[in-house]
């Protein structure tokens, strides 16, 4: 069961005192450290309107993030089309529909930037992205995916 209905966690907006929390909840779910990648990225969504980014906190612990954004028309992407860029949750609150509520509060973020249609990709063994995804909605889309090896 994917609801929550005591102790719901909170969902706000992304900040930079969030770094590290957001940074060990990355290294959970895929292994390795990217405080890098992490500290780049904060800055960026932080100073960006078009992008949207939320944390999932309990008792003042961050549990989880989602961040989304607007298309600069990226691929050939118009503005009305919404992008999810990352989502996780720490595996200690996993399937306890942390994930589902950043969703659904960031597909209210991306409307309210006029997004109508929102596209994400997953990699096809994925198998817990790819059930999240189906969850909430979505379905395969038609682009394509290209790789060259260089
Ligand atoms: C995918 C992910 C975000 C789901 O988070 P979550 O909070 O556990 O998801 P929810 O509890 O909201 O799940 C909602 C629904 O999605 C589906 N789902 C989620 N996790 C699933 C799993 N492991 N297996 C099958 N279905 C799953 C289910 O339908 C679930 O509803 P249910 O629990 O009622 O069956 C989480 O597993 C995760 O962070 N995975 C790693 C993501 C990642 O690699 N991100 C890139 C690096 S940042």
């Amino acid at each position: 069961m994917a609801e929550i209905s005591a102790g719901a966690p909170l969902i706000r907006e992304m900040r930079p005192s969030d770094l590290d929390q957001i940074v060990e909840i990355d290294r959970k779910v895929l292994g390795k450290s990217r405080r890098d990648y992490w500290e780049i990225k904060l800055r960026l969504v932080q100073n960006r309107a078009q992008f949207a980014a939320l944390v999932a906190e309990i008792d003042g612990r961050v549990i989880g993030f989602i961040i989304g954004g607007a298309s600069r028309w990226e691929y050939g992407v118009p503005e009305n089309v919404g992008w999810i860029d990352t989502i996780g949750v720490d595996p200690d609150h996993q399937r306890q529909g942390v994930a589902k509520l950043l969703f659904r509060e960031m597909v209210d973020h991306l409307k309210q930037l006029g997004v109508v249609s929102i596209r994400t990709f997953v990699k096809r063994l994925d198998w817990k992205l790819l059930k999240f995804f189906e969850e909430v909605g979505f379905s395969q889309g038609d682009m394509v995916n290209l790789e060259l090896d260089i």
